[in-house]
């Protein structure tokens, strides 16, 4: 068993260094929030394109074997039928009988410490517990019985609003890839096995919604679809669980020792699937969560779909005659779960002074390709044409696409540490010299060591 590197990091932590440094707002904040929804600001935005962006390369633009869609968020509402979350995508729900107040059941049974996955248990096992451990809310009063409380966000289309103009947000992004899969297949002449990727919003009307982004009712998830002939599932299901940890690692910088894979037990996968793991995550002192989940969803959507719409999903297989529905390996990941993870695995703070003179620095040492800014220029002074010229080398920068940053209040060493904080790779410091000779000082995030470079260089690089 490995030790994780982030034991003592709080959520609280990180929740307002996301605030202060304007990485992430809560949604219709000056009206004192909503509901566990936020907004990304000018720093959160960009590393939520650049998460994104190396996900996509990961996962769709380097391989030659995935195509990508964006599909709509409204749809047919047959669809939540077919795939059973009309019927079974549920949580139990308990009410404090004296304020009213709702709760998840499995949650209080897992933060009282009685078990683990409380959330296969049935409506009758639940009560069963919340009696014998004489359970109460929060507020110490006592429980109903649990029932079932349906995730999906109901909505109406249209002028009229009666049973049939019902319509539902999606409950999980993945539901397009499955009715297109075999426009997709014929329009774009692949053969299996291929995959089908997607980013795209979910929403669930989640009972409670804490632990800041973790848990909450309008996210995106990232998902790869692979579609394989039946008999090789096995085998593509242990090639992705191995290529998503990869991306966790390799893409996005996380110590392995802050991740770990959880099987689901028989009990808790969804009757559907044959195989299903988690990829856990260590946030600091919250502890281990899941982050992704990696499921072998045998022929069960396009099967439900076929039997619902009346329509031949099925895949002809010129090799060996047949027509079958493939099976699906899915890799689903929910990205606040994964902007909060990198936040967790990358924010930092160490000591760089001296016994005498002690000097906590605060870095986000992001990796290259998630830095919101990878270079910020810094005049050392506003006067003297030092303003200017940082000016005019931000803007050569700016418009030849670089993303970097500009910064002239406060003195150079607070400026540094601002960017530090941004995650920004390397300050620019246009100084008295590089009016002289063309040349500024580069101040390196992470050894914060200088050398000097020219203006030229610096611009070809964008
Ligand atoms: N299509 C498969 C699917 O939806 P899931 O395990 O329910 O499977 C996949 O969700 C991922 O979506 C999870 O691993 C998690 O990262 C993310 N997720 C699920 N519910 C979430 C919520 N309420 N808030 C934020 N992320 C969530």
């Amino acid at each position: 068993m490995t030790t994780p590197t982030n034991q003592n990091l709080e959520l609280k932590t990180i929740v307002d260094f996301c605030r202060r440094k304007g990485f992430v707002f809560a949604s219709s904040e000056i009206y004192g929030g909503f509901a566990a929804t936020y907004d990304f600001g000018p720093l959160g935005m960009p590393l939520k394109k650049n998460i994104e962006h190396s996900w996509r390369m990961h996962n769709i633009l380097t391989r030659t074997d995935m195509v990508e869609i964006e599909g709509a968020i409204f749809m047919h509402p047959k669809i939540w039928e077919a795939s059973g979350h009309i019927g079974g995508f549920s949580d139990l729900l308990v009410e404090d009988t004296v304020t009213h107040k709702r709760y998840r059941a499995d949650h209080l049974i897992e933060e009282a410490g009685i078990m683990e996955n409380a959330g296969a248990l049935s409506p009758e096992e639940t009560d069963k517990i919340i009696s014998q451990h004489n359970l109460k809310s929060i507020d110490g009063h006592p429980l109903s019985n649990s029932k079932k409380f349906n995730l999906l966000v109901k909505t109406h289309l249209g002028p009229v609003e009666d049973e049939t103009s019902v319509a539902y947000l999606k409950g999980e992004s993945c539901q397009n890839i499955y009715l297109n899969w075999k426009a997709i297949q014929e329009t774009t002449r692949r053969k299996l096995p291929f995959g089908i990727g997607q980013i795209g919003k979910a929403f669930r009307n989640e009972i409670t919604v804490k632990q800041y982004m973790f848990r909450t009712r309008e996210f995106e998830q990232m998902d790869v679809q692979y579609f394989v002939k039946p008999g090789e599932e096995d085998t593509w299901f242990d090639y992705w669980k191995q290529y998503t940890w990869d991306f966790f690692v390799n893409e996005l910088g996380v110590n392995p020792n802050n991740l770990r894979w959880r099987q689901h037990e028989e009990d808790e996968r969804a009757f559907y699937a044959k195989d299903a793991w988690d990829i856990e995550y260590h946030f600091g002192k919250m502890g281990w969560k899941e982050i992704c989940g990696v499921h072998n969803r045998t022929s069960y959507d396009t099967d439900q779909h076929s039997k619902f719409s009346g329509q031949d999903l099925s895949y002809f297989d010129a090799v060996t005659n047949e027509k079958y529905n493939p099976y699906i390996i899915e890799v689903s990941a929910g990205f606040n779960r994964i902007f909060l993870a990198t936040m967790f695995e990358h924010y930092k703070t160490e000591e760089v002074g001296t016994v005498d003179k002690p000097d906590l620095r605060t870095v986000l040492n992001l990796p290259i390709n998630l830095a919101p800014f990878k270079l910020a220029i810094l005049p050392l002074m506003k006067k003297d044409g030092l303003g200017d010229k940082a000016q005019e080398i931000y803007k050569t920068l700016r418009k030849a696409g670089l993303s970097c940053d500009y910064d002239e209040s406060g003195s150079i060493g607070k400026r540094y540490r601002r960017q530090d904080e941004n995650g920004t790779l390397v300050c620019v410091c246009v100084d008295y010299q590089s009016l002289e000779d063309g040349t500024v000082t580069l101040r390196h995030r992470d050894t914060m060591q200088q050398s000097r470079a020219s203006i030229e260089d610096l611009i070809k690089l964008g």
